[in-house]
């Protein structure tokens, strides 16, 4: 089968280096290139192209990249993107990456190295392709549960990206970790089956209304259980909350019995979870979320893969 071209879209202000990112990828075959001079046209051609994937400048008039971004991947939660930093501090890298995007550029970048991360960035799209129909229905879906919980915005975007970058610390070939991370692209998408009053309710829920949140998983499967693309990893969606010590749910599996992928997207949700702001508290300081997941080690969360995670993430 031959490969559809795959839509790159770059955004960025500044004319000289627009003309160079663009020089560069001309040539790169199965590519089709598109260009906004600023976030606001970025984004317009985004809703309106559906790009594989998007290359972002941080600094730009009228929407910078960080806005971009978090409403780029709210309506295209399986979008690429990679952007292009000027101050590329690791800190600022590792926080885009945990907000979903896929990887960074530093400016002034080298030639070799702007390929070579464009490259991976292609070859991610071309893997695992998913059908522009099934990207209208995640989206679709997503959307329909931000509007019943707001605080799960991007959530499930950040979730995957972060699972996809655990799985290849942890050395799982690169299309294994990219099926981790299509589970979290859906893996809470079954809160569409939980009432709304339970979703946003302050305080603790009553057995009844914990048994219903326990559905949800359930739930998410059953919704991407008809799209082909989700096969290789509905088991994954569906144990996404079970716990090494077997209290987790829906089934109680404990241990290795829990798929690998699922146990992976346990450990960037419950980091998610904690670091995201909530109806009821802000986004906990990253101490308190490193010295919380190191409590779970074991008990809640595969102690090696907590390690793992915190030492990209949290570095001490
Ligand atoms: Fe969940």
């Amino acid at each position: 089968m031959v490969n559809a071209p795959v839509k790159i879209l770059i955004a960025e202000d500044e004319p000289t280096m627009l003309s160079l990112m663009s020089t560069i990828l001309e040539g790169q075959e199965g590519c089709v290139l598109r260009v906004a001079a600023n976030g606001e046209e970025a984004l317009e051609r985004v809703r309106g192209e559906h790009p594989d994937l998007l290359i972002t400048d941080l600094k730009m008039p009228r929407m910078g990249g960080e806005e971009l971004t978090s409403r780029a991947l709210s309506l295209q939660p399986d979008l690429t993107i990679l952007v292009a930093t000027g101050n590329g501090t690791l800190e600022s890298a590792v926080d885009l990456m945990k907000r979903g995007v896929f990887d960074y550029i530093t400016k002034p970048f080298d030639v070799d190295d702007f390929l070579t991360r464009v490259g991976r960035a292609v070859e991610k799209v071309r893997m695992m392709p998913l059908s522009p129909d099934s990207q209208a229905i995640i989206g679709s879906l997503m959307r329909a549960l931000e509007t019943k919980d707001p605080y799960l915005k991007n959530h499930s975007s950040r979730v995957a990206s972060l699972a996809r970058q655990l799985g290849l610390d942890l050395g799982l070939s690169y299309r294994d970790a990219l099926l981790v991370e299509r589970a979290g692209l859906v893996h809470d998408l079954g809160k569409i089956g939980v009432p709304e009053a339970i979703l946003n309710k302050q305080g603790p829920l009553t057995a009844e209304e914990y048994d219903q949140v326990k559905r949800h998983p359930i739930y998410s499967a059953d919704i991407v259980r008809p799209l082909k693309e989700f096969k290789e990893c509905l088991r994954e969606v569906y144990h996404h909350h079970e716990r090494m010590d077997g209290k987790g749910y829906p089934d109680g599996l404990a241990g290795e019995d829990i798929p690998l992928g699922a146990r992976i997207l346990s450990v960037c949700d419950t980091y998610d979870a904690m670091a995201s702001d909530r109806p009821y508290r802000s986004g906990l300081p990253e101490e308190t979320i490193r010295a919380k997941l190191l409590e779970a080690r074991g008990s809640h969360l595969e102690g090696d893969f907590v390690d793992v995670f915190l030492k990209r993430t949290i570095p001490s």
